[in-house]
């Protein structure tokens, strides 16, 4: 093992279509998603993983049928209620990037209180985007590190101005559901990620394979710009 893998990205993506092609509705595959997200999460802890980051909802995806959204946050309300218990346990820090304030009343509720108490628990920060768009974090970066003294602008510190503050990158970024895009998830982040794509619809989506993942990304050579020793 050459490379160390501290911070797995996952744009997990997939669900509408695995539910139809079961004749099922979309938000019956949302629910099977969540069950594959906890899954996903207590094994990345198992694995030592130190940051995991997961697109739960885009600013984009406001524009679905309002139907779809209000079951979407209802079960994510519900997740973040039931699965507390799950992240105390396994000593995960919730930490939310995107937009508190868009988001409906019960599940800021819930997010609130989750980050709140998991906010010590130092095993593995759980990154979770909600009503996030790369380009609008890129945006408000920017707007803020304007009003920094010429002196304090520096990388890192514009760096710091991101939801992702203080984190080290993704080193793995997972896409589910076959398509190769990254939707507007952490552009500025995924400067020097291992990009790996996979066809499994998110609800089939398992531990088994994301340690087949892991081990590509082993096998991978990550050069950063560098002629390999
Ligand atoms: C991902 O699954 C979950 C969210 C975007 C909230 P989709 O709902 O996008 O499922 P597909 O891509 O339509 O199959
Ligand atoms: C990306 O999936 C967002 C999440 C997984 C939350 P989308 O389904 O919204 O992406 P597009 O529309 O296919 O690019
Ligand atoms: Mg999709």
């Amino acid at each position: 093992m050459s490379e160390s893998l501290q911070h797995i990205a996952i744009i997990m993506d997939g669900n509408g279509r695995w539910a139809k092609k079961q004749n099922k509705e979309r938000s019956f595959g949302h629910r099977i998603g969540a069950d594959s997200a906890r899954e996903i999460i207590t094994h990345c802890r198992a694995l030592n993983i130190s940051y995991l980051t997961l697109y739960a909802f885009s600013k984009e995806n406001w524009a679905r049928p309002k139907d779809e959204i209000s079951t979407l946050f209802s079960l994510l309300t519900e997740f973040l209620t039931k699965e507390l218990q799950t992240l105390l346990k396994n000593d995960i820090c919730l930490k939310l990037i995107g937009t508190f304030d868009n988001l409906p009343i019960t599940t800021k509720t819930a997010l609130k209180y989750a980050c709140e108490k998991t906010k010590n628990c130092t095993g593995m920060v759980l990154n979770l985007a909600l009503d996030y768009s790369s380009r609008n974090e890129i945006f408000l970066a920017t707007q803020k590190f304007a009003l920094l003294e010429k002196e304090k602008q520096t990388e890192e510190n514009f760096q710091n101005l991101f939801f992702t503050a203080h984190q080290i990158d993704p080193d793995l970024l997972i896409r589910t559901g076959g398509e190769k895009r990254l939707s507007n998830f952490l552009l500025y982040q995924l400067a020097y990620t291992e990009l790996y794509f996979s066809d499994t619809f998110w609800p089939d989506f398992t531990p088994n394979e994301l340690d087949e993942i892991i081990k590509k990304f082993y096998q991978r050579q990550r050069r950063f710009g560098k002629i390999p020793e």
